[in-house]
């Protein structure tokens, strides 16, 4: 067994300062059961926090320096100035978004103290899992424990959110941070991402939560992104409201033809795919698969036809993933699209026969077998205690 990030975040905080940390925390990753770029039109999307996580061990400094090791990527090491921090220009990606955490807690007036950090973490990378979120509320955790902060966790999430925005050139919505912050173990998260309340929902016991990586390279995921977030602004402004959360029926028969065909179909998917969010809660609470299933397909169909995030590869996994659980559960694509992983809900005695399928049923473009990480959900940020 290699060792856990909890396990390789304080050995190579030992190893690199000599020391032993003061304290650990850890966040974990997401992945969307349905609800798909539904947050920043302030709809409902129903993700869960996963059993895979970011972990960052620290310690106080005396001085203003926050010294960061990355044990994931080769050891490598920075610092930064802690009245520096909003400068990134020159900096990694990844130390951007520890840099955004410590400028945006700053912005609120929090006096942030010097710290050395070590991160570790296993979440896979570039599957749309959203390692970022993990690594910013691990560092909020790890900030917050330093420096006797207590921070509401949609709070936390809501910095997390601006230090991508700003800091790491992101315009992401809510869900990934709020996710890693309110997950709760065994339960998915009915989100309103106009409220920001989270309702915990029990997933059904006997469930498996499969998320299974296409292996295709995420390609234009941030310029297919903005664009998509523009058409959502160009349809709230054709239909004079401020958000598409406030697009009931009798204003969509009203308005909805008015608008550009294309931006037609973008808003037809946020308003059905918040729906289908609150329907998936309703099924999901009465334990009934199958109509989780139905919704997992329909938003599938829904990205695929009229939000057109999704890439024939991906389309491929699904519709493989949906042939071999049938009425049982179902599989749609999760994330921001464009390639990533494909979520299935199945009764968890069908697990070897989905490995099976896609084994001998499913290559990537380039050739590549398909990933499965079988999930569980978890509960979200913190300091860990044990
Ligand atoms: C990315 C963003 C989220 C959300 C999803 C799509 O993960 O970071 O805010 O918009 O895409 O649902």
């Amino acid at each position: 067994m290699s060792a856990t990030p909890l396990e390789r975040a304080r050995a190579g905080f030992e190893q690199a300062f000599g020391q032993a940390p003061q304290c650990l925390s850890r966040a974990p990753a997401r992945v969307n059961l349905i609800g798909e770029h539904t947050d920043y039109n302030e709809g409902f999307a129903m993700p869960i926090a996963i059993d895979r996580e970011t972990v960052v061990a620290a310690m106080p400094r005396a001085d203003d320096l926050i010294e960061v090791l990355a044990c994931d990527l080769d050891g490598a090491r920075a610092a930064f100035r802690v009245g520096d921090a909003a400068q990134v220009e020159n900096s990694p990606q990844w130390l951007r978004y520890v840099q955004g955490m410590v400028a945006v807690l700053r912005e609120q007036g929090l006096a942030v103290g010097g710290a050395t950090l070590a991160i570790a973490g296993n979440v896979p990378q570039g599957a749309g899992l959203s390692s970022s979120a993990s690594l910013e509320m691990a560092v909020g955790q790890a900030l917050s424990a330093l420096n006797g902060w207590r921070i509401p966790p949609t709070d936390m999430a809501l910095a997390g959110q601006r230090a991508e925005n700003v800091y790491a050139g992101c315009r992401c919505g809510v869900l990934d941070q709020l996710a890693s912050s309110l997950g709760q173990r065994g339960h998915a998260l009915l989100m309103d991402c106009r409220s920001l309340q989270v309702q915990p929902i029990p997933l059904p016991p006997q469930v498996a939560v499969i998320v299974v990586d296409s292996k295709v390279q995420r390609g234009l995921v941030d310029s297919e992104y903005n664009l998509r977030r523009q058409q959502c602004e160009a349809a709230a402004r054709g239909l004079g409201v401020k958000s598409l959360r406030q697009v009931d029926e009798a204003l969509w028969n009203r308005l909805g033809a008015t608008l550009d065909p294309v931006v037609q179909r973008r808003a037809r998917h946020i308003i059905s795919d918040s729906r289908r969010c609150e329907q998936s809660a309703e099924a999901l609470r009465r334990g009934d698969l199958r109509e989780m299933g139905r919704l997992m397909r329909e938003s599938h169909a829904s990205m695929r036809d009229d939000f057109e995030i999704t890439v024939p590869a991906v389309d491929a996994l699904a519709d493989l993933l949906n042939a071999t659980i049938g009425e049982a559960g179902g599989a749609r694509m999760t994330g921001g699209g464009f390639g990533g992983c494909v979520i299935a809900l199945a009764p968890q005695a069908m697990v070897d026969e989905i490995r099976s399928a896609l084994a001998s049923g499913y290559r990537s473009p380039a050739g590549m077998a398909a990933e499965v990480h079988l999930c569980a959900a978890s509960d979200g940020a913190g300091v860990v205690t044990r």
